[in-house]
């Protein structure tokens, strides 16, 4: 219902306020705002993001927003409150947590996540799924970031909040982050709709690495062009801006993102032993599948050479098994698509 959705955008954005409050002007946000400043967050980029904190109380947001006439029922649905369960009443669904307002690509207030201060589990809770949020769509910083990503027809994809905050403050602009659940189809499709390219930055553990192999092909099938930024050292966007500083990271990752190739064939390496003969080989069998995909037979020569080069294998035999793996792949393609490119969604379809 309408009425519905306008009532719980209009507590969204109090609710923002009044976090925001609490952590900028009162005692019970001190610990929080400490927090914040200790991990490199300006007031600037605080107001910006309307960061707020949530205080370790059970019923200030019930009350508050039940005093401004709203139908905690009501909240409840929009995710705000929590039903008790003895049926008596509702309470505040966030307690002592860093709050992120999430908004949706047209800029209405409809979600949260919220951060505990310091370590423990969950680290992040975010509103559950509500008439209003869809976190297999929702991409946290997208009404911000529009303009620019239209402009550019870049968007950089990162994995956290923090990352993608702390990146804006470093000039990134284009920014965005899924809600810490999984890159999905539709928000492949929402990307689309304003970007050509994608520039998958996540973190540098192997974890994050792992989850931007996956979102290849993701990204490819939604007609995205895709290229990866990488981070030394295992880092996350946000650590390596905190260590090295935001010259650093523009410089060291953003600057200089590598083609899905080069990506794939990095993450291929780590998983071989290259001192060892046999650990070489199987490397160099999977180098050349990956080259094997693509499409431009000089982008196969480029890639085939280097390997070429590095490991001190004949050019020509190194062409003749990407020739062969070329064929057992059109072999997989589907039933009566003849061309290169098509054969190669089809692949990544599997
Ligand atoms: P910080 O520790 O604050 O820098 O967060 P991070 O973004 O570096 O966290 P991490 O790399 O562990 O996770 C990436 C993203 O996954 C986060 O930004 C969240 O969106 C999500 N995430 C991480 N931990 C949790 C969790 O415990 N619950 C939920 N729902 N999401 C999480
Ligand atoms: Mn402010
Ligand atoms: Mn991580
Ligand atoms: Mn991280
Ligand atoms: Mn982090």
């Amino acid at each position: 219902q309408d009425s519905d959705r306008a009532k719980i955008i209009e507590a969204h954005e109090l609710t923002i306020k009044l976090y925001h409050h609490i952590l900028n002007n009162t005692k019970q946000g001190q610990a929080a705002k400490h927090y914040l400043r200790e991990r490199g967050m300006s007031d600037k980029l605080i107001d910006h993001f309307m960061l707020g904190y949530a205080p370790d109380e059970w019923d200030v947001l019930a009350r508050f927003l039940t005093k401004r006439g709203f139908d905690p029922a009501l909240m409840e649905k929009g995710g705000l409150l929590s039903a008790k369960s003895d049926g008596s009443g509702h309470v505040d669904r966030f307690r002592n947590r860093i709050m992120f307002p999430i908004w949706d690509r047209d800029g209405k207030a409809t979600a949260f996540a919220g951060r505990l201060i310091g370590e423990g589990q969950p680290k992040y809770l975010n509103t559950s799924e509500t008439m209003l949020f869809t976190k297999s769509r929702t991409l946290y910083n997208l009404h911000y970031a529009r303009p620019s990503i239209r402009k550019s027809k870049q968007v950089v994809l990162f994995e956290g909040y923090m990352d993608v905050i702390r990146s804006w403050s470093a000039g990134v602009k284009n920014g965005v982050a899924t809600m810490g659940t999984a890159l999905t189809e539709d928000h492949g499709a929402v990307l689309k709709r304003i970007a050509e390219e994608v520039i998958v930055c996540y973190d540098g553990d192997d974890a994050g690495q792992a989850a931007a192999y996956k979102s290849i092909p993701l990204l490819e099938r939604a007609g995205l062009k895709v290229a990866v930024a990488m981070l030394p050292k295992g880092k996350d966007p946000d650590e390596y801006i905190s260590e090295y500083g935001p010259e650093a990271f523009l410089r060291d990752a953003m600057d200089q993102p590598v083609s899905v190739t080069k990506f794939k064939l990095i993450y291929s390496r780590k998983n071989h032993i290259l001192l060892k003969e046999e650990g070489r080989k199987n490397y160099l069998l999977e180098a050349v599948e990956i080259v094997a995909e693509l499409d431009s037979s000089t982008e196969r020569e480029v890639y085939l050479k280097e390997l070429s080069r590095e490991f001190d294998i004949s050019l020509d035999s190194l062409k003749q098994d990407c020739h062969q793996k070329r064929q057992e792949l059109q072999k997989k393609k589907p039933q009566g698509d003849n061309n290169d490119n098509s054969w190669n969604n089809g692949r990544n379809e599997k």
